[in-house]
């Protein structure tokens, strides 16, 4: 019987069908996920000649992209001819303190300008300088203005015109689709089986190729900047059909999220605003980040107020001021201002650009910011300063892939952007997330399309027994009688992330966090729903939770294992960063044997070649 599911943006019919009241769907690709990385996969796919379909869980263009405001980190030299490809590598690996996969770090910095130059060509309508070139501004860890930009609103404009290409070539979309479980034949994949999120019916996706662009898993831990969608959905998929997670210890702290009002706590201030000349301060007023520059960054950050502002506008003889080192750097010292007593009222720290720039200046570059404290805090920021505090924003673990494909160990398995591991190492630089996505996502694409072509008829089959099972499990939490309301794990589990596994961490504190975790494993299996499947946010949060509670002990265990401090990952009671031992490897995590619990192993890190060791000599 043919099935009427629509275009969501087109109207054209989507060809499926619905035996037996199931519908069902046949692609060649599936993506899974509609932010950056998941569009230009799809775009890819298409173009490469595959049958693709996009599934998300959220509307179109809602993504979490959208919070992505600072820019995309591209090398092209617009505001320094001096910038290249290579330049760009060094700060991407000593930003993740040298455990990057090399060689994504590579593709992504020789790859990034053309993938932005391709936007432009879609549609894209960035800043200019005055020249007339696309404007690119100062972010933290990066040498050179780098970070190609629209206002504080780079990311929408990436998700507007990725979309609006997306509708262009006719990539069927699935709005409002939750995919619960990847199916396989055998060790390859075969398809997929999720959920409408408005009636709770069951759809089936046969497809040999499928790209997990799911995001992050920010939704584990209380204050973050991500949105609901955030809650590790593409990791757990990948684990619970056999891939690997790397450098999951790994977790970002931005260090500028709105501490108030409280229901805003955690929004992201836009690292922009210190890219544009913004500074920190303390409750005394001292711009206190002089105070902490670490050794490994003592030969490139300014150690004089003096030297810190001639930097913006003569990069040769000057080195950049402390406001910007990479995320974990400021992060930390944040975190030890507050810590010490010199907060602000609302248990944050200032950020002030008001009394470095005009309010014209910061009103053209920083609308988004100047709207958002405005309408949310009452705030105006040409007149007065923030007060900022870290949030967690992005986690550099994720699955485990080929550089140049995107594959994961299971074959036909892709993952992308922030789901996928390895490409920030032990912490992301900002604005590396909106190129990571576009190279990657291309990368994904193409190969993914290029594989499902290569089998011919030979695709593999999904099995009904396996449909049967994954729709038995997603339905358990309706079964159970008398049991424990989803929300309440969930705002026990985000606390204890919060309190246990945050920005300064300690081996007590992690043993505990996992016990924890245990229990809340515990308590979840007899988690109960109430109601009908038509919308139930409590059922879509019962099934949610299940990939928090495994990408959560994922984190807690490999933050345990991990003794040292490096990048997102600070212990307080190992606080060196240990180059001989732990500079060496990777901590890998999969899904034991039983499928209810975390192993863990070490794997050698990729081995860089001499001619690109050459730049940290
Ligand atoms: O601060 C920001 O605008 C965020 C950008 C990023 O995480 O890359």
């Amino acid at each position: 019987m043919a099935d009427s599911t629509r275009h969501p943006m087109t109207g054209n019919e989507m060809s499926g069908s619905s035996e037996g009241g199931m519908e069902r769907h046949t692609y060649d690709v599936v993506v899974v996920g509609a932010g950056g990385a998941g569009l230009r996969a799809a775009i890819a796919a298409h173009e490469a000649g595959a049958r693709t379909a996009v599934v998300c869980k959220s509307l179109l263009g809602k993504a979490h992209t959208v919070m992505a405001e600072g820019g995309i980190a591209a090398a092209m030299g617009n505001r320094w001819p001096e910038d290249n490809w290579e330049v760009h590598f060094r700060d991407t690996m000593r930003g993740g303190k040298m455990l990057n996969n090399w060689r994504m770090a590579q593709l992504h910095a020789q790859e990034a300008p053309e993938r932005v130059q391709e936007l432009e060509d879609w549609g894209a309508l960035f800043d200019r300088t005055d020249d007339g070139l696309i404007s690119q501004r100062d972010f933290g860890g990066h040498k050179y203005a780098r970070l190609a930009h629209v206002g504080d609103r780079t990311g929408l404009e990436m998700i507007r015109t990725l979309q609006q290409r997306t509708v262009q070539l006719g990539i069927d979309v699935f709005m409002e689709c939750t995919v619960t479980d990847l199916l396989k034949e055998g060790d390859r994949i075969a398809g997929a089986i999720g959920y409408w999120r408005e009636s709770g019916r069951f759809i089936t996706f046969d497809a040999p190729s499928v790209i997990l662009a799911t995001g992050g898993i920010g939704k584990s831990f209380k204050v973050t900047s991500n949105s609901w969608e955030y809650t590790g959905d593409g990791h757990a998929l990948a684990m619970r059909a056999g891939a690997a997670l790397i450098n999951m210890e790994f977790v970002q702290f931005h260090p500028t999220g709105m501490v108030w009002p409280p229901s805003v706590k955690g929004l992201l201030v836009t690292e922009s605003v210190r890219g544009d000349g913004g500074i920190l301060k303390n409750s005394e007023g001292k711009r206190f980040m002089f105070d902490y520059i670490p050794e490994f960054f003592k030969a490139e950050t300014a150690d004089t107020i003096e030297e810190a502002d001639r930097w913006y506008d003569d990069k040769k003889n000057n080195r950049r001021p402390p406001e910007l080192l990479p995320r974990d750097e400021v992060a930390r010292a944040i975190n030890s201002e507050i810590k010490a007593g010199r907060g602000s009222p609302h248990g944050g720290i200032y950020l002030d650009i008001a009394s470095r720039r005009t309010p014209e200046f910061i009103r053209k570059r920083l609308p988004s910011m100047y709207h958002q404290f405005k309408e949310l805090a009452d705030v105006d920021i040409t007149a007065e300063p923030m007060e900022i505090g870290p949030t967690c924003h992005y986690v550099m673990g994720g699955v485990e892939v080929d550089a140049d494909t995107q594959e994961s160990a299971v074959t036909g398995l892709y993952a992308v952007g922030e789901c996928s591991g390895g490409m920030h190492g032990s912490n992301r630089l900002g604005g590396n997330s909106l190129g990571d996505l576009l190279v990657f996502g291309k990368r994904a694409g193409e190969a993914a399309s290029a594989y499902t072509a290569s089998l011919g008829d030979a695709r593999p089959a999904v099995s009904e027994d396996d449909v049967k099972t994954a729709q038995a499990s997603a339905l358990a939490p309706f079964e159970v009688e008398g049991g424990e309301n989803p929300y309440t794990i969930q705002h026990d589990l985000q606390q204890s992330m919060n309190d246990l596994v945050g920005i300064i961490r300690t081996a007590s504190e992690l043993e505990e966090s996992l016990r924890e975790i245990e229990v809340f494993k515990d308590r979840a299996k007899s988690m109960v729903v109430e109601g009908h499947r038509q919308y139930n946010p409590g059922w879509h949060l019962a099934l949610d939770l299940r990939n928090m509670l495994i990408v959560s002990e994922c984190i807690a265990k490999a933050a345990l294992a991990r003794k040292e401090s490096r990048g997102g990952h600070t212990r307080d009671d190992f606080p060196k960063t240990d180059t001989e031992v732990w500079g060496k490897k990777n901590l890998v995590v999969t899904l034991n044997a039983a499928g209810d619990g975390v192993d863990l192993a070490e794997k050698p890190l990729p081995v860089m070649p001499d001619e690109l060791k050459k730049y940290f000599e």
